[in-house]
């Protein structure tokens, strides 16, 4: 196992951040791209869904579904390298789902009328697992073109960092539900449309259509139709980016934050990673509570420093107003450590679980993450 993120840079070809919602998976993939970038790896960044502001520092807001280079100038200024380039793709999820469909649709007029079906436009949406399915659709056509040395990917946000593993099989599940099979059953081979359905199926048909309206019911057998003839390409192309995901140019990065459903949710997907031999490379603790280490906490010792200090005179602070602020800070201050301890204690827990893994630990910072200079400002610890 690489002991370093820089490495693991340098030898992989493909990243995936995966972690539960708002740990930093975003920041992480930017972040690590642009490392990349600057070491002279031709790299591309799927970001899904960033905050507003660093699209616009990354320059994508204007982007939409497309890939798009960075500013040269901004990712090689004080680079290691002068070579590299970064290129970010902001993914639509939906877009990259009716991509999936357009591939395996029989033909151009199918995949129109699939697209502009009204349920299609419903389902898409809020199928378990379309999206990241999707954006691991859009991967492997990515991987397959060879263009890259390094892709990252970023994922979606999920309850559940678990539930990225388990795309493929929930949207296989969905699909398959009884409820969609007895639909799919509405259009049968040639028959007439009704009668697959039997007595009590037209029945229950008729009424719903009275509360649906008619049209509905038909787009809905018309698309189950239309959708089953491309379900053996989805399940197909699920199973070559399962096995795309567990080879070794790839590594997993698992982003959480020391919160203990977080470290929870880490310590699962790790577990999840080695029973499906996929290719782990380490953890990134994210926001971790810094520790600052008074070497005298004394209300005495503070007050001694604050009169030394020079920003702190100016104010002309009395000395009663000083000794209060000197007992203000000290509390502030233990209780600062007091996160700092319980955060090193989460990372234990981490660390318990597989002690050979890398563990890297990224400040909580006063400032979001927002721009390129702030995502090189996290190389000093992602990489260290
Ligand atoms: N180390 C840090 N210190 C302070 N703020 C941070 C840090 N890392 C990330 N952030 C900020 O936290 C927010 C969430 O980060 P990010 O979008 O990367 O998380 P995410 O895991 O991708 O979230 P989601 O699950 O919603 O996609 C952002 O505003 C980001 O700038
Ligand atoms: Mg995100």
């Amino acid at each position: 196992m690489p002991a370093r993120l820089v490495d693991v840079l340098l030898e992989r070809k493909i990243l995936v951040c995966v972690g539960s919602g708002g740990v930093g998976k975003t920041t992480t993939a930017a972040s690590l791209a642009l490392a990349a970038a600057r070491r002279g790896k031709r790299t591309l960044v799927l970001t899904i869904d960033p905050a507003r502001r660093l699209a616009n520092s990354l320059g994508l807001e204007a982007l939409g579904h497309q890939v798009q280079e960075v500013s040269r100038e901004l990712v090689r200024a004080n680079a290691p390298s002068q070579t590299g380039e970064l290129h970010a793709m902001m993914l639509d999820q939906k877009a990259a789902f009716d991509e999936v469909v357009a591939r395996h649709a029989k033909d151009p007029a199918a995949v129109q009328r699939i697209l502009a079906n009204p349920v299609y436009a419903q389902i898409s949406g809020s199928l378990a697992g379309a999206q990241e399915y999707a954006a691991m659709a859009k991967l492997h056509d990515f991987d397959r073109a060879g263009t890259w040395d390094l892709i990252i990917v970023d994922t979606p946000p999920t309850s559940h960092a678990l539930d990225f593993l388990d795309a493929p099989r929930k949207l296989s599940e969905a699909i398959d539900s009884p409820a969609i099979e007895w639909f799919r059953k509405l259009q049968g081979e040639g028959g007439s449309r009704w009668s697959v359905v039997g007595k009590s199926g037209t029945f229950i048909l008729k009424r719903l259509a009275k509360f649906v309206g008619s049209k509905f019911i038909d787009d809905l057998g018309v698309f189950f139709t239309e959708f089953n003839d491309i379900l053996g390409g989805f399940r197909k192309r699920a199973e070559e980016t399962f096995s795309l995901l567990r080879e070794a140019r790839v590594g997993f990065v698992l982003v959480a934050s020391p919160e203990p459903m977080a470290i929870n949710e880490a310590m699962a997907f790790h577990q999840r990673l080695v029973e499906a031999s996929m290719p782990f490379v380490g953890f990134v603790v994210n926001k971790v509570h810094p520790s600052h280490p008074i070497a005298t906490p004394t209300p005495a010792a503070i007050e001694a420093a604050l009169a030394a200090d020079p920003s702190v005179l100016a104010l002309g602070l009395s000395g009663t107003t000083r000794t209060m602020a000197a007992h203000a800070l000290l509390a502030a201050h233990s209780e600062l450590e007091i996160l700092a301890s319980a955060d090193q204690q989460a990372i234990a827990r981490l660390r318990a679980t597989d002690e050979r893994a890398m563990i890297v630990q990224v400040p909580l910072l006063r400032d979001d993450v927002h721009d390129v200079t702030r995502l090189v400002g996290l190389e000093r610890y992602l990489l260290a």
